[in-house]
């Protein structure tokens, strides 16, 4: 009679403990699907800070989570290719990161959830309806940068500038969103304005040359092109003792004389709390609002500054919240 129901108490300890703690399946770990468009710091960034949110919030690669990371060298064809698998491999999210990266997956899929991050302009790249409500299975975080404050810091480190060029990949929608909005701002504080358009690596070094005749610094802004190539544009403006005021504190760290820009990483990380709340079942993309950093840090390198001779004022050094060179 006792050992029966010894026996009886372990079966239904051990039942309980199999509810509670089903065992899983390889199957059933939850697998999310990472593409990003090229290798540069401030998109690597964003990545780490996705990984890193999802961590903390107790989904870790390789424990309980999969993560299938993708770059796809700034390629197209590359990009296609990526996210016909993850689609056919029926990941349970993708994570795209740049704007090229996100249209791709887009294209790919309306029932996969897609988060985005480091996208200047969802709209203009179609992948949302509206920043507020966008619609779809797509969503995330955007990083247009407060291109006004960058342009009237280089006007504050040269008060007497008259000409800006303006250096961008024409086919990057996020760089032909962000030049127009400098032009704007650039002809209201009083320069005239000339755009040097690329469409590939190799044709930097050539349209700044061209460009560096006429004008007196340089804007870069967030184009994917430019960012994995940075030291192609800073030579030519060394060259010429030209400042190069850059979209992300990224670009300026690897060749640039300043920015006020985003975290990248805050940005990634904000993307992955994002990814939890789906995760969790407790939100869908088309009901989240794409989200943004208010934050933002002024960067100055001064190795840069020293290459083209230049030093930065007293008042614009102690607003400074990362000073490279130092
Ligand atoms: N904003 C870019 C896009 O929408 C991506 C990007 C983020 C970027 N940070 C950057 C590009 C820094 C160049 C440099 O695709």
């Amino acid at each position: 009679m006792k050992k029966i129901s010894v026996s009886v108490l372990l079966f239904i300890m051990i039942m309980s403990v199999l509810i509670v703690h089903p065992v899983t399946a390889e199957d059933d770990i939850i697998e999310i699907g990472v593409l990003q468009l090229v290798e540069h710091a401030s998109l690597d960034a964003a990545y780490r800070g996705f990984v890193d949110a999802l961590k903390e919030a107790g989904y870790e690669d390789g424990v309980n989570i999969k993560i299938d990371y993708q770059n796809a060298q700034g390629d197209q064809a590359n990009l296609m290719t990526i996210s016909e698998r993850f689609v056919k491999n029926q990941v349970d999210l993708i994570l795209a990161i740049a704007t090229p990266a996100a249209q791709s997956v887009a294209s790919a899929t309306t029932d996969i959830p897609i988060l985005f991050t480091a996208v200047t302009d969802p709209v203009a790249a179609r992948l949302v309806e509206s920043n507020e409500a966008p619609g779809l299975n797509v969503t995330g975080t955007t990083d247009a940068g407060p291109i006004d404050k960058q342009l009237e810091l280089l006007k504050e480190l040269y008060p007497d500038l008259k000409t800006l060029g303006i250096i961008y990949n024409s086919s990057e929608v996020n760089s032909e969103v962000q030049a127009k909005q400098a032009e704007e701002i650039a002809k209201n504080l009083g320069w005239e304005v000339k755009l040097g358009t690329i469409t590939s690596v190799n044709d930097i070094e050539q349209v700044a040359t061209s460009l560096a005749g006429k004008v007196e610094a340089f804007y870069a802004p967030t184009d994917n092109t430019i960012a994995s190539a940075m030291p192609n544009l800073a030579k030519v403006a060394e060259e010429h003792s030209l400042p190069i005021i850059a979209g992300a504190p990224e670009m300026v760290e690897a060749g640039g004389l300043a920015t006020v820009g985003i975290d990248y990483y805050k940005l990634g990380a904000q993307t992955g709390k994002m990814a939890v709340r789906i995760l969790k079942g407790e939100a869908k993309p088309g009901a989240m609002p794409v989200e943004s950093l208010k934050d933002v840090d002024v960067v100055l390198n001064k190795d840069y500054a020293k290459a083209i001779g230049y030093s930065f004022p007293q008042s614009v050094l102690d607003k400074a919240t990362k000073i490279i060179g130092e």
